[in-house]
């Protein structure tokens, strides 16, 4: 691997950054930002979850139960609810991604013995394995989580099995003041007289797979009779359709414009949200979680960095369908998905043992998200615990955080803050890859800025070189800075029940001259730099 001395003309690159500003120090990588242009706010939503009745992710990961040995408040694991508040997870998406189909909400409520029902997931368990769902963890139980945590609930509702009628119920439910409909006093008779006051609705899910092997025209028919009668309590919904498989080859387009056809002509359905699903997809190929070589290495933070065209391309095309802009994306799945065969137990169905590597990956997808902060309105990484992409892996009482959650922890300046245009000069990088060689951004980043405090997050994929960065701001200078980094000698480095602390963040030196900020970004890091303003 090495990295070009010849500069990119102009153009935007693949990962948003311009080249060709004129260097004025002596640094590998020249950042310029705007502090008086400020771009669109960067919604905390964009760092939001996805939990699902999937494996180990609900029962075990999440849900102890009132009784374990387990420290936990209300069944709820305490050590999740810890984590989870120092990040300010924003919300949750539950109960699926493919379970939502099949799930019918009345089987998780009452204080008495709960139904014992099919889950979705039960052909994956291994022989031996019973994955028969107790639905001990509903919808009490999942608004109890987003209390203990400051999230919002997103709820994903059954198109697939369900009925407008079993939607909306559930709507009622969880919406409707005490003292109106029995609907609530029955919420109230278990145990929450006051509504839950749900405002994101996911309108089923992948409604051209799992969700029930439709047409964009089919599930259009059904997203318009889901939503018309929908009870208008308070919080003003956010109703988001389904949206396309964004991790096929040809991105899927073909779904976004055949649902918005199929919602022209006179409909008045609104559509707040559109469900955008892009895995980084390594499923059918032979690419393992923690053993992988530098080729490995740069494929999936190169796919990674592929989401930004699959945004940048549905945003397009919706635009002939909705001018005003009305719909947004929400990315309410994301993540690497490796083959299978690594699962840090046989009943973890899905999980990985994820690595710097995965760490790297997340923070190229949050400067994507930051950088597109005017289209997406909520991104959801799938899944939180004991999942694909995950932050934490749990068995029993061990747990541990894994590196994708310290780059949460490092972006959460951004979280609510003004995106502010970065300008970048660095050279790309030629890596391996299966047909030989190919080129890449040397460096992915993003700004933000908020009550005076400036947000700079930046990751230097390459293998063996370290970044001489220098950061200038255009219209204001610093007063101080400090920043972090999170890296390790061995790009498969991960952390392990036996060794939890293996891979986590470190000081790192950055020194301020007045309008400008110098570090040494090491290589496969991922470093945050917090500057208070003069
Ligand atoms: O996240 C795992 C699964 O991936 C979800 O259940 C489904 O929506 C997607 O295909």
């Amino acid at each position: 691997m090495n990295r070009r001395s010849l500069l990119r003309a102009s153009a935007v690159t693949a990962a948003g950054m311009v080249a060709g500003l004129r260097p004025a120090l002596a640094a590998d990588a020249e950042i310029e930002i705007a502090l008086q242009a400020p771009g669109p706010r960067i919604s905390p939503d964009l760092y939001g979850h996805f939990i699902e009745h999937l494996g180990a992710v609900i029962y075990d990961g999440i849900w102890v139960g009132h009784d374990s040995k387990v420290p936990n408040i209300d069944g709820i694991r305490r050590q999740f609810v810890e984590d989870m508040k120092r990040i300010a997870a924003p919300n949750y998406r539950w109960p699926g991604g493919c379970f939502a189909d099949g799930y019918h909400w009345r089987d998780g409520i009452g204080r008495g013995s709960r139904p014992r029902t099919y889950n979705y997931w039960r052909e994956r368990m291994p022989p031996g394995f019973d994955h028969t769902e107790t639905n001990a963890f509903g919808i009490h139980e999942f608004i109890r989580l987003c209390r203990l945590t400051g999230a919002e609930p997103y709820l994903a509702a059954n198109v697939g099995s369900g009925s407008p009628r079993e939607f909306h119920d559930w709507v009622l439910y969880s919406n409707a003041p005490a003292g109106t409909v029995s609907l609530a006093a029955e919420r109230a008779a278990n145990g929450s007289p006051e509504p839950f006051g749900v405002k994101w609705w996911g309108v089923g899910n992948e409604s051209w797979g799992c969700g029930g092997d439709m047409s964009p025209h089919e599930y259009a028919t059904l997203y318009r009779r889901f939503v018309t009668q929908f009870p208008a309590y308070s919080p003003k919904p956010f109703l988001v359709a389904v949206g396309p498989r964004g991790h096929s080859r040809d991105m899927d387009l073909a779904w976004t414009r055949g649902f918005f056809e199929a919602m022209q002509g006179g409909h008045h359905s609104v559509v707040d949200g559109l469900s955008l699903h892009y895995y980084t997809d390594f499923r059918n190929t032979k690419e393992k979680v923690a053993t992988f070589d530098a080729r490995g290495w740069y494929a999936v933070i190169r796919e990674g960095m592929r989401t930004e065209s699959v945004i940048g391309s549905h945003w397009n095309a919706m635009s002939r369908y909705d001018p005003d802009r009305h719909t947004k994306l929400v990315v309410d799945e994301w993540g690497v998905w490796y083959p299978p065969g690594e699962e840090t137990a046989p009943t973890h169905l899905l999980s990985q043992p994820l690595t710097l590597r995965d760490a790297v990956h997340t923070a190229v997808t949050f400067d994507v998200f930051n950088r597109h902060a005017d289209k997406i309105a909520m991104a959801n990484v799938a899944q939180t615990i004991n999942c694909l992409h995950s932050l934490f892996l749990a068995q029993g009482d061990r747990f541990i955080r894994t590196p994708v959650y310290y780059v949460f922890e490092m972006y959460r300046n951004h979280m609510g803050a003004q995106s502010l245009p970065l300008r970048v000069r660095c050279d790309e990088l030629t890596v391996p890859a299966d047909t030989g060689t190919v080129r890449m951004p040397g460096l992915s980043g993003s700004a933000s800025l908020k009550d005076g405090s400036l947000a700079v997050t930046l990751t230097n994929p390459a293998l063996d070189s370290s970044l001489a960065v220098s950061i200038r701001l255009a219209g204001g200078s610093a007063a101080e800075a400090r920043a972090v980094v999170l890296t390790h000698a061995d790009m498969t480095a991960r952390n392990t029940f036996e060794r939890p602390g293996e891979v986590k963040l470190a000081p790192l030196p950055v020194t301020v001259r007045g309008n400008t900020l110098e570090l040494a970004l090491p290589k496969h890091a991922v470093a945050s730099v917090e500057a208070r303003l003069s």
